[in-house]
């Protein structure tokens, strides 16, 4: 195809064709467009965006370069969530089995980590013998059979996004309303849910760093999805401080059982029950968002999505032997050194950004897509904000690879508390919901 021509038209401003953008779609997944050309045309929209008919067009087909998820026929609801990524978010882990328990079909395909973000698929790497690669006939299997499943696109899957994605990490293009949107909502559409809760990030250490660019992306999804016919909807929750007390892959696993073992940090429990509720509430599951909570927090106390996140272990491989005796030990890393606070007073600030980078520097995260990950270094203990501490008490615990480098990361996670004499004042976690 003449591509340039539509470079061009995109550099001036113009709108492009529903036509235009599928054929520029299909060459470029069959690999007739050259890199730079799509970087030039990416970089275009980065600075002229796209209107909403060539969004909705460069979404369906995005969704259309691969194969989509048919599930059979079933009374249960397929629905997902997903999130725009932060600094400890392991809500998806927990709300998975909670979900199937609850009735629903959960296909999750998930993503890996870049940069401070953290990744479920790495999260999940950290469990001995767990699968996160499944062929779309055993993700149908593993959903059928046990309701949830958790797992990697597949190569045949929205290569379209694959293709697009890798080539928007390395040109500056990732932070593109339009961009994220296609993005996001063709690998949802893929899945043929019935519904899809989006937990969209603003603060310091999301991609939205502000609340009204977090609702400008959030609107712009749930619009689209509910255009193509998924009912969609968005929370806006803080990413100021991690969410949870822990951030890196074992930590944040170790985080994950204690919620489904009804245990664990409040703001962590708060997203994965809100999550749930909203959920019912879209497929006429509850009547009410009070009634949605109340489900699900009643479900997750039955200690029913405990033994359901086993099953899914078991489904995807685990070696359940090997991950009890895991979680049976305090610490996985060489070396754990604890931060202590340094006088009394209120926990103010909790730096999530300086958290995650440090995390990721500790190993627990990727500078570039092909880093080396470290399963068991990260940060967990970590004090929240609002909390009152002592001179002396425990703000957090950094693993490492070495004492010295668990000592280094200490200095820099302590730099990312302020104790103050006067306790904050702290907003709702979930600050709005987006419905259409
Ligand atoms: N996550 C995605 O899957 N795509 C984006 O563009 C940004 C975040």
């Amino acid at each position: 195809m003449q591509f340039l021509p539509l470079i061009e038209a995109k550099r001036e401003g113009l709108a492009l064709s529903p036509d235009q953008i599928s054929e520029m779609v299909r060459a470029f997944t069959a690999g007739e467009i050259p890199d730079y050309q799509m970087a030039a045309f990416l970089m275009a929209v980065c600075f002229r965006g796209l209107d909403a008919g060539e969004i909705r067009a460069l979404t369906l087909s995005m969704r259309d370069s691969g194969e989509v998820l048919t599930l059979p026929d079933d009374p249960r609801p397929v629905v997902d969530k997903h999130s725009t990524g932060g600094v400890g978010d392991k809500v998806s882990l927990p709300l998975a089995p909670l979900l199937a328990c609850l009735g629903f079909r959960v296909p999750m395909i998930s993503g890996r980590g870049l940069g401070i973000t953290g990744g479920t698929l790495d999260k999940l790497d950290s469990i001995p013998g767990f699968q996160t690669l499944l062929p779309a006939r055993r993700i149908i299997e593993v959903v059928q059979q046990t309701g949830c499943v958790i797992c990697g696109q597949t190569d045949r899957m929205v290569p379209a996004d694959k293709k697009l994605y890798a080539l928007r990490d390395v040109t500056a293009t990732v932070p593109s309303i339009p961009l994220i949107v296609a993005s996001i909502l063709s690998k949802k559409l893929a899945e043929n849910l019935d519904a899809l809760v989006l937990d969209v990030k603003f603060g310091a250490a999301a991609f939205m760093t502000t609340l009204d660019r977090a609702r400008q992306l959030a609107c712009a999804m749930v619009n689209l999805g509910r255009e193509c016919g998924l009912n969609t909807r968005a929370l806006l929750t803080s990413m100021d401080a991690p969410l949870g007390r822990s951030a890196g892959n074992w930590l944040e696993i170790r985080e994950t059982v204690d919620c489904l073992d009804n245990r664990g940090p409040e703001d962590l429990r708060e997203l994965v029950v809100d999550s749930a509720a909203h959920l019912l509430l879209q497929t006429a599951k509850a009547t009410s968002l009070e009634q949605g909570r109340s489900l699900a927090s009643d479900c997750l106390a039955s200690g029913t999505p405990r033994r359901k996140w086993d099953d899914m272990l078991h489904a995807q491989g685990a070696d359940l032997v090997a991950v009890e005796q895991k979680l049976a030990r305090t610490a996985t890393a060489t070396a754990v050194v604890e931060i202590r606070s340094p006088s009394e007073g209120f926990v103010t600030v909790c730096d999530a950004r300086a958290i995650g980078e440090t995390v990721r520097d500790l190993g627990a995260g990727r500078l570039t897509g092909d880093s080396t990950i470290n399963y068991d270094n990260g940060v967990d203990s970590m004090a929240k904000p609002g909390e009152r501490v002592e001179k002396g008490s425990v703000l957090a615990r950094v693993h490492g690879s070495t004492p010295e480098a668990a000592k280094a990361a200490a200095v820099r996670i302590a730099a990312a508390f302020k104790i103050s004499d006067h306790p904050p004042s702290l907003s709702p976690l979930v600050r709005e919901v987006i419905e259409s």
